[in-house]
């Protein structure tokens, strides 16, 4: 398996491009020759990364400031990218929060369900029929390894991202034989926004130096594993003893240890 031939008139979807992983997976595929369309909240981020990737590329990059959390206008861009030739979507846009789910914001726990659930299924169910119809397609979906087994004190993260993992590992299986594909990305830690995002500026002294990634080495691993047709992606050491830890550990033992993890983080 291979990626769709990159053609001037098909795009490639990246969501969460204005940083991070995002951003560096939008580098990967214009290196690759894809034209794009890069999408997050933050229009100057996309407008300079845009500009970046023509120059340096020679490739088109469109940009969509959609907040994808917000129902109505995640619809207006899933209409739109039915209509197009969407040969690759990178549904990466996320965030998690930390903390007793007692104690959340209820509007920020439904934005992330929203974002990286919802919207994942939605803009997956919008450009799916079409790469069918052409027998040609990639999807990631960047999952965590926090989707693996319970995460207290990071509840809705870890269900979204559950979701995420769920729905991506089972499309791949269904997609055998049809041209399309489907893998997951499912990171450990990964140095980009996404502390910050959460509110969390102790995560990066919890977790050593060593463990983390960056965000290049996690795009290329991911942009690899879309071109084998691999059904998931697992960057760096740690995530891969995570991932073990959490799928096989019981599960009566693995949520009081996260317990106590995730209760440091703030
Ligand atoms: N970093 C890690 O350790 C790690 C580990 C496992 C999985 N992940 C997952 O990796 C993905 C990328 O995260 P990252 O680490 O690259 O973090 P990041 O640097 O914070 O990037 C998150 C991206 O999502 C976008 N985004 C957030 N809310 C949005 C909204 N409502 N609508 C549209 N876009 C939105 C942000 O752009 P705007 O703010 O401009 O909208 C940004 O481009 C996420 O799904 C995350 O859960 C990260």
């Amino acid at each position: 398996m291979s990626l769709p031939t990159p053609t001037p008139g098909a795009r490639a979807v990246v969501t969460g491009a204005s940083s991070g992983i995002g951003a560096a997976l939008a580098e990967g595929l214009a290196q690759r020759g894809y034209s794009l369309i890069l999408v997050a909240r933050r229009e100057d981020r996309l407008r300079e990364l845009a500009g970046r990737l023509t120059t340096r590329h020679g490739v088109e990059a469109e940009i969509r400031a959609v907040d994808l959390s917000d129902r109505d206008a995640r619809a207006k861009l899933c209409d739109e990218l039915a209509a197009r030739e969407i040969v690759v979507l990178c549904n990466n846009a996320g965030f998690a929060t930390y903390g007793e789910l007692a104690a959340a914001n209820p509007d920020r726990e439904r934005q992330q369900v929203e974002l990286n659930s919802v919207a994942v299924h939605d803009l997956t169910l919008a450009t799916l029929p079409g790469m069918m119809r052409r027998a040609a397609g990639a999807i990631l979906i960047t999952g965590s390894t926090a989707g693996n087994q319970p995460g207290p004190n990071n509840a809705t993260y870890a269900a979204s991202k559950a979701f995420a993992n769920a729905l991506a590992e089972s499309l791949h299986g269904e997609l055998a034989g049809t041209g399309v594909e489907c893998t997951l990305l499912a990171p450990g830690p990964v140095r980009t926004e996404y502390a910050e995002a959460a509110e969390v500026p102790n995560l990066d002294r919890l977790v050593p130096g060593p463990l983390w990634v960056s965000a290049e080495k996690v795009a290329a691993e991911a942009i690899a594993g879309m071109a084998a047709g691999r059904r998931r992606v697992i960057p760096g050491v740690f995530a891969k003893v995570q991932t073990v830890g959490g799928q096989y550990t019981p599960r009566a033992l693995v949520g009081p240890i996260l317990r106590i993890v995730y209760r440091k983080v703030k």
